[in-house]
């Protein structure tokens, strides 16, 4: 959701600026710009298309700014690129999030004579900032002035020309602050940027200001203006984490670090046949006061939810509830004290996310949360954190947060129980151990690729597919057809098996590839049945089974076998093969499968 980077310091500033752009491109990437300061003047370079495939031409000097952009306000355009200039061409902004009044302030700054070059919303902070200069005030009040006029949400990061000082400034938008060598300094909108770099990151706060003026850094309330201490943190990311590794895509790099991930994510937390959080505490002491978990998150982590809905209420024997973050907070929830709510987040930045936990914890509840991002503003904002530790996730597709979200819930679903004597400690001690074998399945999972990627390959053609699974396995066949949909563009449905009789059936013909997941588990029988119904209509019937089911394998078209694991953990196996199938259709189609279309990784915007 628009990447925004600034850097100020002793090097070629708007190509590290344009090396940190590229890096935060899984952001947005329909168009790009970067000012630069030399000689006390601004100059500008902004083009429609991406910068990963662009070359600079801008005059070398120590301080710029940059922007990649994912349209809201206004179509893909040069002018409506960012970086905005004020009319004077001496204040330059870049902006990520929305100005929801910016209709308003801009029929005011018409009337004061100001002229537009683009219709989006960010460029009114340019020429409000402008406007407040000419009070004869400090650039850094300055724009702490014009920000206090905007509505909505955002990450900006503001040059001017006549002090040379950089401004940054934040309210509901991730903004973060690299400290480099030689004190020079990087803005950014998350730490991918400047991984390469530094490591020594302050990570800013809503209405938080920094001012960064030749080698030094002020910390200010941008409400108040009052001087404020910040603390430095090191991020624990490795920038090779970062790099494809050899690998086609990030995504296809992302899908085989999933064993190794699941690892991490378990580290330390399963001891001695229990599970151990530190961090969690404090909550599950309180484990036997909640009457309902309500899970919030969008997209993939909404589904990682859903799936673990199931494994929370089976073992905790309490009502569970997954609910997409963005429909949670628009329908007055009744919510409250003895609710413990938990955001799941790879980013910890979703605007979504962000707005139903502030709701959720204004009515009461205990808010916890799982998250990718150390120190993002859901972590921050959440009474307890679970981080997953998939390390940075830069395919836009979600692969790996996915999984380790799904186990860090399992963990924290098994401590619970234990809590809430809802299971003995002998099967606490025999789930902690089926979590432990979790990595070396993954991996021989991820062996099929050859099995699945001649599957893709056979089936690339088709415009529609159906995804269908039974219980935990039915959030999982969603995943499949999101997998499919982001970055094949293959129109995919999913719904739990038995609902295909209740209308979609309709669909099914010789065209209609429909995918089953069928482990020989309690619903099975079932969902032999749903194939049989598919097979009858002449459908294409693609099974994801466990290893040895050969009866299953010579009634359909095509097999994935995957090994057996704990019923209740068996979907972080089974949403392997839709990773690695939705990845080999999308690739056989020559899609940009790290960045489809008018997709954005982090999505700030509500
Ligand atoms: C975007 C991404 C999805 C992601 C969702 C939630 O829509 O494209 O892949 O699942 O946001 O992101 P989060 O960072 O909150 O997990």
């Amino acid at each position: 959701m628009c990447g925004i980077v600034g850097y100020s310091g002793n090097e070629d500033a708007a190509l590290l600026v344009m090396q940190s752009l590229k890096r935060l491109e899984y952001r947005g990437y329909d168009s790009w710009g970067i000012v630069s300061l030399s000689n006390n003047k601004l100059s500008s370079e902004k083009k429609v298309g991406r910068i990963s495939e662009a070359k600079l031409s801008l005059p070398k000097s120590k301080i710029a700014i940059g922007h990649t952009r994912w349209a809201t306000h206004g179509q893909v355009t040069k002018q409506n690129a960012h970086p905005h200039l004020g009319c004077k061409q001496k204040v330059a902004i870049v902006h990520n999030g929305i100005v929801e009044n910016y209709l308003t302030l801009r029929e005011g700054l018409l009337k004061k004579g100001h002229k537009f070059s683009g219709e989006t919303d960010s460029e009114v902070i340019a020429h409000l900032i402008e406007d407040e200069k000419k009070k004869a005030i400090p650039f850094e009040k300055a724009v702490a002035n014009a920000a206090s006029k905007l509505d909505g949400s955002f990450a900006v990061v503001a040059l001017d020309s006549e002090t040379g000082s950089m401004v940054g400034i934040r309210k509901n938008s991730p903004l973060v602050l690299g400290i480099g060598k030689g004190n020079s300094f990087f803005l950014a909108s998350d730490v991918n940027a400047f991984l390469k770099h530094t490591k020594k990151v302050i990570f800013l706060e809503d209405n938080d200001l920094v001012l960064l003026k030749g080698h030094h850094a002020s910390f200010f309330d941008f409400k108040s203006m009052k001087k404020l201490k910040k603390k430095e943190v090191e991020v624990k990311w490795s920038s090779e984490e970062a790099e494809k590794m050899g690998f086609k895509h990030f995504m296809l790099k992302e899908i085989f670090e999933q064993p190794e991930k699941a690892i991490a994510t378990m580290e330390g937390r399963l001891v001695a046949g229990k599970v151990v959080l530190p961090e969690f505490e404090k909550i599950l002491k309180k484990a036997n006061s909640f009457n309902r978990i309500i899970f919030l998150g969008c997209g993939t982590a909404f589904y990682a939810g859903l799936v673990q809905k199931y494994l929370f209420e089976e073992l905790c024997r309490i009502p569970v509830e997954a609910e997409y973050a963005s429909e949670f907070r628009y329908r007055n929830p009744v919510v409250g004290k003895k609710d413990l709510v938990i955001a799941i987040s790879q980013s910890g930045e979703t605007a979504d996310t962000l707005a139903a936990i502030r709701e959720a914890k204004a009515k009461g509840a205990t808010l916890v949360s799982i998250v990718n991002v150390v120190d993002s503003t859901i972590a921050r904002e959440s009474d307890s954190v679970l981080y997953t530790r998939a390390g940075p996730e830069i395919g836009v597709a979600s692969t790996k947060a996915f999984t380790c979200q799904l186990v860090a819930i399992a963990m924290l679903a098994i401590a619970f129980a234990v809590k809430r004597k809802a299971v003995s400690k002998s099967k606490a001690a025999s789930l902690v151990a089926s979590l432990k074998k979790l990595p070396v399945l993954m991996q021989e999972t991820l062996e099929e690729k050859a099995v699945i990627k001649a599957i893709a390959s056979k089936y690339s053609k088709k415009t529609n597919a159906l995804f269908l699974g039974r219980g935990h396995n039915y959030p999982i066949a969603l995943e499949g057809a999101l997998k499919l949909k982001e970055i094949s563009y293959i129109h995919a449905e999913a719904m739990p098996a038995a609902e295909m009789k209740h209308g979609p059936i309709a669909l099914i013909d010789k065209e209609m590839p429909v995918v089953f997941i069928a482990i020989r588990d309690q619903t099975y029988e079932k969902v032999l049945s749903n194939v049989e119904e598919v097979k009858a209509r002449a459908g294409k019937v693609i099974v994801v089974t466990d290893k040895g089911n050969t009866v299953l394998e010579e009634m359909v078209d095509d097999t994935i076998f995957v090994p057996k694991s704990e019923e209740l953990l068996q979907p972080i196996i089974n949403v392997i093969p839709m990773q690695l199938l939705a990845y080999y259709v999308a690739d056989k189609r020559g899609c940009d499968v790290d960045k489809p279309r008018n997709l954005a990784k982090s999505v700030t915007v509500e």
